[in-house]
């Protein structure tokens, strides 16, 4: 596998400083539009833009040799990239936001203590009171997992992000929405069709779904009506979610427990998976009708028809 991580983002939007409180309240490290888990500030790095956007996405592959093969591939599709300071970089030509990939060393992040639970016939946490209750702070996300977007061009995204870059399909949707990966996690990027390129949201790996379900219960308790979605688990990818909106208007996703894949020949990749039956195994049974026409979707159509159309 030549790419194997999302590194990180860079997101654009009219005033950068209303989401370094934001990421700030939500247990990230760093400051000044650098914002990340413990140890990784710039996963999340935030840039002035004239409206929302996605604006860049760093990948991490194994070595140089992978820098010159994809250079290569993207070189076979048309779409010219450049070396520069040991990364490639080039703009996405369909989507206009930037793609940097970088070789990286192969590492997933640090463990936390698991919490005792107990369950029928194996009850391991005696007489103490649950983690989630006891532990001196609500543990913060740990990492960024994934990122969905919207294109006007499907096939041509899809291309780019498959034959170009390396991403491997993990599953489709409704024939034309690609979950992919670029590590062993079931997708890293999700592409759907949309009216104009846009990041639809942003996805933070949380230790447990105590954990998940904590920080969004606060988040929702002090800021009312940036509930999106949730909680449920999604059939494709297999993760227990709960969405909601940060304060920019771009949604954020709290998950745990995604599926990995780490044998890709032992790996069904299923291609008809119907829309109707992919949203949540329980709780809501569909996705609510904001999740793909967000608030701001005019705005979203008029910047980019400004900017880049
Ligand atoms: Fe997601």
């Amino acid at each position: 596998m030549a790419l194997h991580r999302l590194l990180g983002i860079d997101l654009g939007v009219p005033d950068p400083s209303t989401l370094d409180g934001f990421y700030q309240e939500i247990g990230f490290t760093g400051g000044d539009h650098h914002w990340g888990p413990e140890g990784v500030p710039g996963q999340i790095v935030v840039e002035e833009a004239p409206y929302r956007q996605l604006l860049e996405m760093r990948l991490a592959c194994e070595s140089d040799e992978d820098l010159a093969v994809i250079a290569k591939n993207l070189e076979g599709i048309g779409v010219a990239s450049e070396s520069r300071e040991g990364k490639l970089h080039l703009a996405d030509p369909v989507n206009k936001w930037r793609v940097v990939v970088e070789p990286c060393e192969v590492a997933d992040i640090s463990v936390q203590p698991q919490r005792e639970i107990n369950r029928p016939g194996e009850r391991n946490r005696l007489g103490k009171r649950p983690g989630v209750m006891v532990e001196p702070a609500l543990r913060p996300p740990r990492r960024l997992g994934h990122v969905v977007v919207g294109t006007n061009d499907i096939l041509a995204t899809h291309k780019l992000y498959t034959e170009g870059l390396g991403f491997r399909i993990s599953d489709i949707v409704g024939g034309l929405g690609f979950f992919t990966r670029c590590s062993p996690d079931h997708h890293n990027l999700l592409m759907t069709p949309a009216p104009v390129p846009y990041l639809n949201h942003y996805a933070l790996e949380h230790d447990d779904i105590d954990a998940v379900c904590a920080a969004a219960t606060r988040y929702l308790g002090a800021h009312e009506g940036t509930q999106i979605a949730g909680p449920g688990r999604h059939q494709i990818g297999g993760n227990m979610f709960w969405y909601l909106r940060d304060p920019s208007g771009t949604f954020f996703e709290y998950f745990a427990d995604m599926d990995r894949i780490v044998d890709e020949e032992a790996w069904a990749i299923r291609e008809d998976w119907p829309m109707d039956d992919s949203w949540s195994l329980w709780g809501e049974k569909n996705q609510p009708e904001v999740f793909f026409t967000p608030d701001d979707m005019e705005e979203l159509i008029a910047g980019w028809n400004k900017y880049h159309g």
